[in-house]
């Protein structure tokens, strides 16, 4: 007999693509983050900015990986709507845009990228598949905590995207780089990503 009950949603935390976080958000991120929402959706406008401003950057350095450029360029055109979807929200609670503080989350990461320009190729690819990874977890996170339906779905709908994300980078990494190559530097890379989690500590932002 056919089981009545909906299918749960697919949660993109427990790696539903190829980037397995090594360590779980702490426990105490989100009711942190639900305590602090506006300040985190002022740090969420800044990702998603960043992110647009990412692919862009990638599309300039690394036109001779194949599809890149028109996936980077969709990628853009896609975190750039997130991002005015966010100032949207921002608005509508008064917020405005203050300047960008850095984010040290991916400063840390970014401190792991190699110099050889082949090695920072690949390097970058993975870095951004990361932050994409984590940023889904989070943002899954939201779309758990918060209590405001409409909220509740704009998040689950934007953890949705970056787990699309998280695997892009990484087929743009193999295809560049092969499977083997990508996947044993996105292991190390992932194990980096642990330790720079907690020497960030907790913040009231996406990361
Ligand atoms: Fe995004
Ligand atoms: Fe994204």
């Amino acid at each position: 007999m056919k089981d009545p009950r909906p299918t749960p949603s697919r949660r993109p935390l427990s790696g539903a693509g190829p980037v397995l976080l090594k360590v779980p958000t702490d426990a105490a991120w989100l009711p942190h983050a639900l305590a602090h929402f506006d300040e985190v959706l002022v740090d969420h406008a800044h990702c998603e900015k960043k992110a647009a401003a990412n692919a862009l950057s990638l599309l300039q350095a690394y036109p001779e990986v194949p599809g890149l450029p028109a996936q980077m360029a969709r990628l853009a055109r896609e975190e750039s709507a997130h991002l005015a979807r966010v100032l949207q929200l921002m608005e509508a609670r008064g917020l405005t845009l203050t300047r960008d503080g850095g984010d040290p989350y991916a400063k840390g990461l970014q401190a792991h990228v190699r110099h050889g320009a082949h090695e920072r190729r690949l390097d970058r690819l993975l870095v951004a598949a990361i932050i994409e990874a984590r940023s889904c977890e989070r943002l899954s996170l939201l779309a758990e905590g918060l209590t405001d339906a409409p909220l509740k779905r704009f998040y689950a709908e934007l953890a949705q995207s970056e787990d699309g994300h998280q695997s892009l980078f990484f087929r743009l990494a193999a295809a560049a780089h092969g499977e083997d190559v990508a996947q044993a530097r996105l292991e190390q890379l992932l194990t980096d990503e642990a330790s720079v989690l907690v020497h960030v500590g907790l913040r009231a932002a996406i990361h």
